[in-house]
């Protein structure tokens, strides 16, 4: 399974790429491609609509009259840069113009083999396309500088974006050489590329180690093996009479507040459709409903022990997180039916609080709510380096959560005032 994982985060360098990979998995389990809205859904029928190219739902319906909904939640997106459409900036060298996307650790994309993904909008004929490309090889590098020109670098880096962060792409010769590699690759002339949504990646493969193969170290854990395990789960549950749903949003890293992302109508469009193709009363499923919302945690840094709370700190390899904090969607009842859930299926559970002097992160779980208001649980894997360009996880927590989400969406749960009732 770790190895599917690291397939599924090789073929998946950007949002657009990891739906298209994604769409690729569900259709290859029967699943067919809808268009948003559409009313057309049979008793047994499996389904999945895309919103944006970047944002998908995957749902089935059941054969008899479901009780209500059974969400997961997780993020296409990661730090990454973004290139602009008018990318090259000349002189004794050309290089990139880029932007950051989302709160990234800067250092970690220095100094190594950096390559570009998205999609470009292809003019042919009188029709615009849209078109995936992934330059897959070495393709721009962020040359740190050299300890002999810059005394103070060990103590403390600051980096400007605009200077020290545009990717090196060529000599001052390689004008239009960068436009015409991804016309190459969308198969096309250059002068049809009317514009891009392009990313700078890590394409460094990912690697699973330890003397016990007990760690694995990737681009993009966050949040695409919270993704990959969650359709794993999706596809392997047992049937119920609930409507399992397979969520995957856009833009988590920049706040969710995007046509695309948590915080849009495209959840709810998605469940209002259903209901309507059903004839069913979704306002009365939502009480019958529950979502994961599925994002890593940190685990206990080895070494710095200091910044975990002192109670609360899972470790890597101990178990599915259950993360906790004022801003999250988690409380006493989705935490307590989620950890129910996994003594069930043997699934250690870990809990994840911030220290109560720091802020933490946030999540899509209680952006989601505020449009699907549905009993929600905030959990992830334990990682290391959050939002570095190469993260590490648990081998076995990849396991775990997959079993998890399994359980979860084979679950049966009946929801009362206060009080839920999970079937035998
Ligand atoms: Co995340």
């Amino acid at each position: 399974m770790l190895h599917s994982l690291l397939h599924y985060i090789e073929k998946s360098p950007d949002c657009f790429h990891a739906v298209h990979t994604l769409s690729r998995m569900l259709e290859e389990s029967g699943y067919v491609r809808l268009p948003e809205g559409s009313s057309e859904l049979e008793a047994g029928g499996k389904y999945y609509t895309v919103r944006s190219g970047s944002s998908l739902i995957a749902f089935r319906i059941p054969k008899g009259q479901p009780r209500g909904f059974l969400l997961t939640g997780s993020h296409s997106d990661s730090p990454c840069f973004r290139v602009r459409d008018h990318a090259e900036l000349a002189g004794a060298y050309t290089r990139l113009s880029v932007e950051r996307y989302g709160g990234m650790l800067n250092a970690s994309w220095l100094d190594r083999p950096l390559s570009v993904a998205g999609r470009v909008l292809v003019k042919q004929g009188s029709r615009i396309e849209t078109r995936l490309v992934d330059l897959e090889k070495d393709s721009v590098l962020i040359p740190n500088v050299a300890i002999h020109l810059n005394r103070e670098a060990n103590n403390g880096a600051k980096y400007d974006p605009a200077r020290d962060l545009q990717p090196l792409f060529g000599g001052s010769d390689a004008k239009g050489a960068f436009r015409r590699e991804l016309a190459d690759k969308a198969g096309c002339a250059p002068e049809d590329i009317l514009a891009t949504d392009l990313f700078v990646y890590n394409n460094q493969p990912g690697t699973v180690w330890g003397p016990e193969g007990e760690f694995v170290s990737a681009p993009r854990l966050d949040d695409l093996a919270c993704v990959f395990a969650c359709a794993q789960g999706f596809l392997m549950a047992t049937e119920t009479e609930e409507i399992p749903v397979l969520a995957v949003f856009d833009n988590e890293e920049i706040g969710s507040g995007t046509k695309q992302g948590a915080e849009s109508m495209f959840l709810p469009d998605t469940l209002q459709a259903i209901c309507q193709a059903r004839g069913l009363d979704l306002r009365r499923l939502l009480t019958q409903s529950m979502m994961l919302s599925c994002d890593n945690g940190h685990g206990v840094h080895p070494n710095h022990p200091e910044l975990a709370d002192a109670n609360e700190a899972p470790v890597l390899n101990g178990g599915v997180v259950i993360k906790h904090s004022p801003r999250y969607a988690t409380d006493g009842l989705s935490s307590a039916v989620f950890s129910e859930l996994c003594r069930r299926a043997g699934v250690p559970v870990q809990h994840y609080s911030n220290r109560p002097d720091q802020a933490g992160g946030s999540t899509l779980g209680n952006i989601a709510n505020t449009k699907v208001g549905v009993s929600t649980v905030d959990i992830g894997m334990a990682q290391l380096a959050m939002h570095s360009c190469f993260e590490t996880a648990g081998s076995r927590d990849v396991e775990y959560f997959i079993r998890a989400v399994t359980a979860f969406y084979g679950a049966g749960l009946r929801m009362e005032d206060g009080a839920v009732l999970l079937d035998d």
